[in-house]
């Protein structure tokens, strides 16, 4: 019996339970290994005291998850909203977190007047300039970092920029190559036979327009399925060596970091990340979450939750082993709101560091001893 009460001692010291040591918030670890630990917030949640005790104690970093996107800041074409957006701010300065601004230009979440008008490139690159100059102007000395572009690459055609309203539909430049409106595979002809630098003019566009609105924030580049070293990455790899050496103003890349199929290539992660910060460039994980099936009444079995937490630690690991990898962001932090249940079809879920009742899962224990660990 006297080995239990040994046992037992041993588990209660280890713990800190009773000895005043507790252990880390992520938030601390990560303050000890100089890097930022950020998730996505819904500001509707704000008012749920476990969502924003939690937020505040663990995390040293926000992003509005959707209250900065076209549909929910600019809802009319004279009108602005930043009331939902402005929420989140406010929380962050009270609780002394930096902000992150998601999206400037992107494909999706964009309002009806946007995406139903009738422009011709010019009138759109005017409403373009004016959005972005008025969304960072607004929050110009708050949001210390922007997405500036999200997601303009094609995952159908690797290396090759999506159509979109703002590239080709009618895309933003005075282009009198094509008509607006024309079918975008005549489009893709005639844009395919533009070099490199012309088809991503827009996105140049942007980061000016960006930077003229706030010289001193962060501008970065934020892309899904780009983690790797592949032809996507490549691409984009290309276009920021091409910024940089031409003096356009980008500061960083963000790698989503959607983690699914419980599979990440954390060597070509590495590798990926080391050569976009030896452009001299920083890099954030901006959208990290591992999805894990989800079995009986809803819920993912051990052994996931166990290869999940590996997942976390070897990312953050590979992040933290580049002195160029600046934030590590989770999109969202309690499986309670997560944008995966529904996007799956509730195949998925459970992505997050916390669960539903917001109690730490093995990925908040793997993330934090990985912070702990700091840089190599
Ligand atoms: O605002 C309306 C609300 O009025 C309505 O009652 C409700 C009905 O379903 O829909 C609400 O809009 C939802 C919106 O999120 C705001 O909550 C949309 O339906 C829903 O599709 C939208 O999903 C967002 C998704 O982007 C859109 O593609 C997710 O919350 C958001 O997490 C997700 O985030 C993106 C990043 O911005 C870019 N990278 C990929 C990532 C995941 O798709």
């Amino acid at each position: 019996m006297k080995w239990r009460a040994l046992a037992l001692a041993a588990a209660v010291v280890c713990s800190g339970f009773g000895t005043g040591i507790r252990e880390q918030t992520l938030r601390e670890a990560a303050a000890g290994s100089g890097i930022l630990i950020g998730t996505a917030v819904r500001p509707l949640r704000l008012s749920e005291s476990a969502y924003a005790s939690t937020l505040a104690r663990e995390f040293n970093m926000v992003e509005p998850e959707d209250a900065l996107k076209w549909e929910v800041v600019h809802p009319g074409w004279e009108s602005f909203d930043f009331s939902q957006a402005d929420q989140v701010v406010d929380f962050a300065i009270r609780h002394n977190m930096k902000i992150r601004g998601h999206t400037l230009v992107w494909h999706q979440q964009n309002p009806s007047w946007l995406t139903r008008g009738k422009y011709t490139p010019s009138e759109l690159a005017e409403i373009l300039e004016k959005h972005i100059k008025t969304v960072v102007g607004h929050y110009r000395g708050k949001v210390f970092a922007w997405d500036v572009v999200n997601e303009a690459y094609d995952e159908l055609h690797p290396g090759q920029l999506r159509s979109t309203i703002w590239r080709d539909q009618p895309g933003i430049e005075a282009a009198a190559s094509y008509e607006p409106r024309a079918s975008s595979n005549q489009v893709r002809s005639e844009l395919g036979a533009r070099s490199p630098q012309q088809t991503y003019s827009y996105i140049e566009r942007c980061f000016h327009w960006a930077h003229e609105a706030d010289p001193l924030a962060l501008l970065f580049y934020n892309e899904a399925e780009a983690e790797t070293v592949n032809p996507k990455s490549d691409a984009i790899f290309a276009m920021v060596r091409d910024f940089r050496q031409r003096g356009v103003p980008i500061d960083g890349v963000g790698f989503q970091m959607h983690i699914t199929n419980l599979h990440a290539d954390v060597a070509s992660i590495s590798a990926n990340i080391g050569r976009f910060t030896a452009l001299g460039i920083q890099v954030h994980i901006t959208e990290m979450d591992v999805a894990l099936p989800l079995y009986v009444n809803g819920n993912p079995r051990p052994e996931d939750l166990r290869h999940q937490a590996d997942i976390y630690r070897q990312i953050a690991a590979a992040c933290l082993s580049h002195p160029g990898c600046t934030a590590i962001q989770t999109w969202g932090f309690t499986d309670k709101y997560s944008w995966i249940g529904s996007h799956s079809k509730r195949t998925q879920g459970a992505a997050l560091p916390f669960d539903r009742n917001y109690r730490a899962k093995p990925a908040y224990e793997a993330l934090r001893n990985a912070l702990e660990a700091g840089r190599r």
